[in-house]
């Protein structure tokens, strides 16, 4: 089939290379014309694992192609992608501005029945929107769906290839004809395309989010509680993953979720349920719990320095808000670095993929090392923000000639207390005893 996809950030980008490697043949279109020179000079803007060995073989076999040009990269084509920023305006609702630009401007261009397929996520209502801004110049007939995104940074291509289900919101049954046809070498093993009205579809992709984001927040609640009453949260976790109802996934306690996605749906969904005067109390909650714990470890950090940071070298490992990404987007490990600056103590960091990111928006205000042991030289204690796997199992020996004290403030439990307590560590963690 001949596809179009309308923005090349994280899920357009991923969504049109996985797409040309099923067969189709793909045109991604985006605005800014250095974005679109650099990939077609063969350069991906981000780091997604797995994606350049698909993207450069596509790009080689001519089934995948940029422009900037929106005439151009719709010519043909059967289905049009949209997969737009829609960042939180100032009273956290999603802003349509850019999605509803490139709806206006599809309409007079249009010259034979196409889908429209909104891939951002979008507030409920947003495909009825898309509907009018495109039929407000449009002389063909089309559809629009919704066919929200459920990837996840770092592992987008396995998510996308693999999808645990395809959401597809329409009540078209032309447009449900084309979409099977387009995810069908998708979920050859059996996996559901779960077929919805557009409100409801936008909805689902607001409600795993919020569900997830509340599912990490209730264990870092139980997390703060079992520090309180002297319990272990990895053996909660244990003991109620295993129950096929809650499940193992998304148990883990940390220092709270961050990113692109949980922190900006959970606000534009909680600001739905303000629009439509409905009280959502679950999710404000959660709300506020993330926020407190992003940087739970701070008081902790100042107590076991007598309440002074002054003077003091805090080394951190972790920047990115997740392993296998070099997205920085909510990340705790911003929030904790401005503590530790604004408490007076300098900060040596370290991160394998995201010191870039870091530096455009930190500066010199930090030191960036250019190996994790190098961040701790002369350091009077590690901060643990992100679980990155080359942290997990360290050469203490080289740790503890390099580190002033053998303290640790691990915001992802990334060691076992028992084995830090042989090491002669001080160790602090989450939801586990001191
Ligand atoms: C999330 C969803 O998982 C995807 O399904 C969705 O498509 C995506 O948002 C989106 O809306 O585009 P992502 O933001 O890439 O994906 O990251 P996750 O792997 O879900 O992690 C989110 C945050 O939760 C991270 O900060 C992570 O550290 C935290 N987390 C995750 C925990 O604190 N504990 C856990 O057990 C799991």
């Amino acid at each position: 089939m001949k596809l179009a996809v309308v923005g090349t950030g994280y899920v357009g980008l991923v969504t049109g290379t996985c797409f040309a490697e099923t067969g189709n043949q793909v045109t991604c279109v985006d605005i800014d014309e250095r974005k679109v020179e650099k990939l077609n000079n063969g350069i991906i803007p981000i780091y997604e694992p797995g994606l350049d060995v698909l993207f450069h073989r596509n790009v080689e076999e001519g089934r995948l192609k940029f422009t900037t040009d929106l005439v151009e990269g719709i010519k043909g084509a059967e289905v049009i992608f949209l997969a737009l920023p829609t960042p939180p305006g100032e009273d956290g609702s999603a802003d349509l501005k850019y999605i509803l630009k490139v709806a206006s401007d599809l309409g007079p261009i249009l010259n034979q029945y196409v889908v429209v397929v909104d891939k951002s996520t979008v507030p409920v209502g947003t495909a009825e929107k898309v509907h009018a801004h495109i039929a407000d110049n449009a002389k063909v007939e089309f559809d629009v769906v919704s066919n929200p995104e459920f990837l996840r940074e770092g592992v987008a291509v396995e998510d996308f290839m693999k999808p645990d289900r395809v959401v597809i919101g329409t009540r078209s049954e032309r447009a449900k004809g084309v979409m099977n046809r387009l995810y069908a070498p998708l979920v050859r093993q059996g996996n559901p395309v779960i077929f919805m009205d557009e409100r409801s579809a936008e909805m689902t992709k607001y409600a795993a989010n919020a569900f997830l984001a509340t599912k990490i927040t209730f264990m870092n609640e139980i997390a703060n509680l079992c520090e309180r009453v002297g319990a272990n949260v990895d053996d909660i976790r244990r003991g109620i993953g295993t129950d096929s109802r809650i499940g193992k996934r998304f148990l883990f306690a940390g220092i709270g979720y961050g990113g692109s996605c949980f922190p900006k749906d959970v606000q534009a969904l909680a600001k739905t349920a303000q629009d439509y005067q409905y009280d959502f109390k679950v999710l404000k909650s959660v709300m506020q719990v993330n926020y407190s714990q992003k940087t739970k470890l701070i008081p902790q950090i100042v107590e076991h320095f007598d309440g002074n940071l002054r003077g003091k070298t805090i080394a951190v490992w972790g920047l990115a808000f997740k392993p296998y990404t070099d997205d920085i987007r909510e990340a705790p490990a911003l929030d904790n670095i401005k503590a530790l600056l604004e408490a007076g103590a300098k900060v040596t960091a370290y991160d394998p993929e995201a010191m870039e990111n870091v530096r455009n928006i930190l500066g010199n205000q930090i030191t960036y090392a250019h190996t994790s042991y190098a961040a701790l030289d002369d350091a009077d204690a590690l901060v643990i923000m992100t679980e990155w796997p080359l942290f997990r199992t360290p050469d203490f020996d080289k740790m503890n000639l390099l580190l002033k004290n053998k303290v640790i403030f691990d915001g992802r439990n990334v060691y076992e207390v028992d084995q830090m307590r042989e090491l002669g560590y001080t160790y602090y963690s989450i939801g586990r005893e001191a």
